[in-house]
């Protein structure tokens, strides 16, 4: 392992803990300086999106990263494009070390596919304080076990036979990826991090259903915007741009 990334971050590791999520907000709120990473080998109130449980027992990936060199809150929801395909590549490095071909997809807007099971899923939160923007990346891969009981197909590594995968080797590989996307952001802006983004979307060009709470809207998925917004082409041609929505394809 190449654990150069220790310099630039602060890596806190607890055997337990609440919410790596909270761990980091409540650090955030505390005022500190540096980066850090909070990896915890299992949650007792593991956080998904929209105020979801995230089942957190042993033997899978939770980490959250906190940043604290100020990014501007509209450009925030970028980082979860980074991340994503960040945890894309780390997946496909272990796939390729079998070597085993998946199925591997990143779907709108911060969840990872292997076929049409959920395998990882990132929590962006944020924070300002005195003035500081704090960005909050919560990431959970399933590693060991896929969560059972809830409304989603979902896989593991190990069900997928990456049987290399442990969530240090997972944490080194993951990292390097993230900061490599994250220069590439700072260097090239959003365009190219999009551009990549798209080479492995999950159902581009294909019939999504988009479910925002209110409302149901079917059209083609056919691409994302400047802001990561969903685009999508009604049946009447029109373009329509979604920037928030749970996102249901078929036709459930
Ligand atoms: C989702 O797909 O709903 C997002 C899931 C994010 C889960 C991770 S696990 C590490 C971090 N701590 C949390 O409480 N949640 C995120």
């Amino acid at each position: 392992m190449n654990l150069s990334w220790l310099k630039k971050y602060n890596l806190l590791i607890f055997d337990e803990i609440d919410s790596t999520n909270s761990e980091a907000m409540r650090l955030a709120k505390s005022g500190v300086s540096g980066n850090f990473i909070i990896w915890a080998q299992s949650q007792v109130a593991g956080r998904g999106r929209s105020g979801k449980n995230w089942q957190s027992k042993p033997g899978n990936f939770y980490v959250s990263l906190l940043l604290s060199h100020n990014i501007e809150p509209e450009v925030q929801p970028e980082l979860s494009f980074i991340t994503a395909l960040a945890v894309f590549d780390t997946i496909d490095f272990f796939a390729k070390k079998e070597p085993l071909h998946l199925n591997l997809s990143v779907k709108w807007p911060n969840d990872l596919m292997i076929g049409h099971k959920k395998v990882a899923g990132i929590l962006l939160e944020s924070v300002n304080i005195a003035g500081n923007h704090y960005l909050i990346i919560g990431i959970g891969i399933n590693i060991k076990n896929s969560p059972q009981n809830i409304d989603k197909p979902t896989t593991s590594l190990l069900e997928q036979e990456l049987y290399s995968a442990d969530a240090g080797r997972v944490l080194d590989i993951f990292i390097r990826q993230f900061d490599r996307y994250l220069a590439q952001w700072q260097n090239k802006g959003f365009a190219k991090t999009r551009q990549e983004w798209l080479k492995h979307a999950y159902k581009l060009n294909e019939v999504v259903i988009v479910d925002d709470g209110k409302n149901r809207i079917s059209g083609k998925f056919k691409d994302i915007d400047m802001k990561g917004g969903m685009v999508i082409q009604l049946p009447s041609g029109q373009m329509c741009s979604l920037s928030a929505g749970e996102v249901f394809f078929g036709t459930k």
